[in-house]
């Protein structure tokens, strides 16, 4: 697993490696030049062609693995380049600069990357452990609210999961300390199940509802997850798997920072494509056990519509 630092991220010290970034990003931080790469801002960027574009410029580039990438941006940034350099003569290393809260303390953690397939999100992808992680929280001042609540959806994840980091945001800790807690536990799973085969499902808690809202209500991923953390959370204690208390205790907390969206049948019927899924039944990573629970579609409805 890669190591990661905290440190001011200054452009200039990277004219010997190729740099990828969005043109917003490029703007704000005057990061341009022959070694600079612009990917489509966003989700956008997660696609085959583009993954095809950047391949084409590391060739044209003369890129060896025994050259470095940088990639500059939030997960869409990190989850394609991540891709790019696992394929690209079989892996290439990678350093993540992460610049929104999503990708500082989720994505560019752990090592999974992913592009979208056909409308099916991150449909495509790999484990690639060759990389590290710069955090320069100053990237955090440029972003919009809705960014900083789509980064504070993965960190009521793990506030649900972790007491250390709840106690760390109930504290009021400032930022960089909630982050540095968060990219912690993070690590510590993924080191000790970094293909995903037991513990950490449980870092997929929310994303089955979650990534369904996602794509079907066009939410930022944090908050698309915070809709998902509220319907899991009641679906788990439709099944008995959590008390009355702990569910309201956290379905009011979800309610008090993130607007929640109807549930819908259509939204539920995209949970079939999540990729935990199992002979046609629905995976969760439901609290409390956060070992994944497998139901079929028409009791998911029953529990959580009629
Ligand atoms: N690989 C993983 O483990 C993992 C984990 C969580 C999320 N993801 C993926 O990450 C993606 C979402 O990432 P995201 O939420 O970081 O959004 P994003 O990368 O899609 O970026 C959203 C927007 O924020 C802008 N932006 C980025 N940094 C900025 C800054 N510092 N100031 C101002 N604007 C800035 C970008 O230009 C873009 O328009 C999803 O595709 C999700 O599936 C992957
Ligand atoms: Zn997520």
């Amino acid at each position: 697993m890669g190591d990661v630092y905290f440190d001011n991220f200054v452009f200039s010290r990277y004219k010997h490696a190729l740099v990828v970034t969005d043109p917003y990003i490029a703007e704000l931080y005057g990061i341009a030049g022959d070694n600079v790469f612009l990917l489509p801002r966003g989700e956008q960027a997660k696609s085959f062609d583009n993954v095809a574009a950047l391949c084409r410029w590391f060739l044209s580039k003369q890129l060896t693995p025994a050259g470095l990438v940088v990639a500059v941006g939030g997960g869409s940034v990190g989850d394609t380049v991540g891709f790019a350099c696992s394929i690209f003569k079989r892996g290439i290393r990678l350093l993540h600069v992460p610049t929104t809260l999503i990708a500082m303390v989720d994505s560019a953690i752990g090592g999974k990357t992913a592009i979208d397939l056909d409308g099916v999100k991150n449909a495509v992808g790999s484990y690639f452990f060759n990389f590290d992680t710069l955090i320069d929280p100053d990237f955090l001042h440029t972003l919009d609210e809705e960014q900083l609540k789509s980064g504070a959806g993965e960190i009521l994840k793990y506030r649900m999961l972790n007491k250390e980091i709840d106690n760390c945001v109930t504290n009021g800790e400032n930022l960089q300390s909630v982050i540095a807690a968060c990219v912690r536990f993070k690590q510590e799973i993924c080191a000790e199940d970094p293909y995903c085969r037991g513990k950490r499902n449980a870092l997929n808690f929310g994303h089955t509802i979650g990534h369904a809202m996602e794509l079907a209500l066009g939410l930022y991923h944090g908050c698309a997850v915070a809709n998902g953390i509220y319907y899991e959370t009641k679906l788990a204690a439709s099944l008995g798997l959590c008390s009355k208390q702990y569910t309201s205790t956290w379905c009011g907390e979800t309610e008090k920072s993130f607007s929640i969206s109807p549930l819908t049948e259509k939204i539920l019927d995209l949970t079939l494509q999540d990729k935990k899924n199992k002979e046609g039944s629905v995976a969760f990573a439901l609290p409390t056990t956060f070992d994944l629970t497998y139901l079929p579609l028409d009791s998911l409805k029953e529990l959580l519509l009629y």
